[in-house]
């Protein structure tokens, strides 16, 4: 196996039942540089680098390996040629350790491959891209910003010249990216080369040195990052200017919503990790808790929507007593919920998009008539949901797993807020989503708060929980370190109260 100095993909054109993901596509990375992948939920990103990692196979075109034709008919071929791959949604074994996770992924692993070689490699990586890593360690324990360096490990491990990243940064903290981002700086220091897909234009700019642009399976354009800022890659990849601004009115303090009356809820290591905690969220608001992933807020999220048990206190939806309730009742009591892991909990991906439109919905009058589904009504609802959230389909009538991930993401927020609950819990309603799309989740929440709606928005993107909230509560260690009015000059400290050192 040689090293890789170039790679290049040549008119590479892939279609899914007649209908073009990629077409004709273009495009090439040399050693010692990270190529950003750009383009707009459902463009054919994830597809094309199934292609390179061997998953798919392109109906025509070419990939050449320093200017070789190579074929790519497996993720063992590319891992053989040097191409590793960390992929949207992890696909580590969560019970197993970090060790047994790598030597599984591990190709060169014989039967009785001493375990202990390969905690001496995984410490040894450690050491040579500088991050701590217990081997020992069971994936489910890990954060997710630990689970991916598992993934980057094992690639690495494996020797991948080309390390391709799929939206790497949605699911870390603040932190962790910026851990990533070293670690990728090192690796193109050493020569290897990376393609990273994000939606995010700053990661764009920060860490690629060129950008490549797919549209609808075509490739628009590509530049070096060095002659381009966020609103000239915001029109390349949509065709039209993102305004970054939402408008946000001032609007009178409506009736209590929800309650939350000193709850305690614990966490999977069984200790409290939501303390005594009591709030309102009122009509016409947006109520944001920020802070660094792991300091409660899914936990709280999770206990008020009725799938993590809440241990003393109490929580009310429009008055009725919803503490630990079902999930589906609490639903019925006026709570609709975009959950935080929203392909295990949000959607059932084996089912029809149309299936998936209604989750949880089913026994509303509209979709049932005794005991039977409506299924005219249903269709109906689903392709109204495609249409308003844009989500890029063929048709209803193909499974959820299909879907881009983006476009799952959109479909469960339609779904959730199209009811026009009293209360929506949402938590980061824009991880995934590309520009055009944030910016019309973020209007449809503004719109549902001036409908009378009452939002409980978890989110660590500080600009986003600056430009929608009315108030905003900090969370640390599972209590609220502050409760401001988003016009508060003490916001400025905001960055010192979610590290715990400021407390109001
Ligand atoms: N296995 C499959 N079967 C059928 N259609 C598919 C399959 N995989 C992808 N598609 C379709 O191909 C198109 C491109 O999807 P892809 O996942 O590559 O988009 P993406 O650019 O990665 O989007 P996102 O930003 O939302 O992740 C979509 O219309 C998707 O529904
Ligand atoms: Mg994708």
């Amino acid at each position: 196996m040689r090293k890789i100095k170039k790679l290049e993909m040549r008119g590479i054109s892939k279609s899914f039942q007649g209908n073009p993901a990629n077409r004709d596509i273009n495009l090439t990375v040399n050693s010692g540089e990270i190529l950003g992948l750009l383009g707009e939920n459902g463009a054919g990103k994830t597809t094309l680098m199934n292609i390179l990692y061997g998953l798919y196979q392109p109906d025509s075109g070419q990939i050449l390996i320093n200017d070789e034709e190579v074929r790519l008919t497996s993720p063992l071929d590319s891992i053989h040629h040097g191409i590793g791959m960390v992929h949207q949604h992890f696909m580590l074994v969560q019970n197993h350790s970090v060790l047994e996770n790598i030597a599984l992924g591990y190709e060169k692993t014989p039967f009785f491959f001493p375990k202990i070689r390969i905690r001496d490699k995984v410490v040894e990586f450690a050491r040579r891209f500088n991050f701590a890593m217990d081997p020992t360690m069971k994936i489910w324990q890990l954060s997710a910003g630990e689970q991916q360096r598992v993934e980057i490990i094992k690639a690495l491990l494996n020797g991948a010249d080309l390390l391709i990243l799929d939206e790497p940064t949605s699911v870390l903290t603040p932190q962790e990216i910026e851990d990533l981002f070293h670690i990728l700086k090192d690796m193109k220091a050493q020569g290897h080369m990376v393609i990273i897909i994000t939606h995010k234009l700053d990661e764009i700019m920060d860490i690629c040195d060129r950008v490549t642009v797919i549209q609808k399976g075509t490739v628009v354009g590509s530049a070096d990052t060095a002659t381009m800022d966020k609103r000239s890659l915001a029109r390349m990849m949509i065709g039209r200017e993102v305004l970054f601004n939402a408008e946000r009115e001032q609007l009178p303090k409506g009736d209590t919503v929800l309650k939350v009356d000193g709850i305690t809820v614990k966490g999977d290591k069984g200790t409290p990790v939501v303390k005594n905690m009591s709030f309102e969220v009122y009509e016409n608001e947006i109520f944001g808790v920020a802070g660094v992933a792991g300091n409660g807020q899914r936990e709280l999220g999770e206990a008020i929507t009725g799938i993590r048990a809440i241990e003393t206190g109490r929580v009310e939806v429009k008055g009725v007593d919803t503490t630990n309730m079902s999930p589906r009742r609490i639903y019925d009591a006026g709570l609709s919920h975009i959950p935080e892991e929203r392909i295990r909990f949000g959607i059932a991906p084996g089912l029809f998009l149309y299936d998936n439109s209604i989750l949880k919905q089913h026994h509303l009058k509209k979709f049932s008539k005794k005991l039977f589904l409506e299924y005219s009504q249903i269709r109906d609802h689903a392709k109204s949901l495609v249409e308003s959230y844009r989500v890029s389909t063929h048709s209803i009538d193909v499974q959820t797993k299909n879907l881009s991930g983006g476009n799952i993401q959109k479909l469960i927020l339609g779904r959730e807020i199209s009811e026009k609950p009293p209360l929506l819990v949402a938590s980061h309603p824009t991880y995934g989503l590309d520009v055009g799309a944030t910016e019309y989740l973020r209007e449809e929440l503004l719109t549902r708060r001036r409908e009378g709606g009452a939002i409980l928005l978890f989110s660590e993107d500080l600009e986003e929980v600056m430009k929608l909230c009315d108030r905003i509560a900090v969370m640390f260690e599972g209590e609220f370190v502050g409760v401001l009015d988003s016009g508060d000059p003490r916001l400025a400290d905001i960055g010192l109260m979610m590290a715990g050192s400021l407390r109001l």
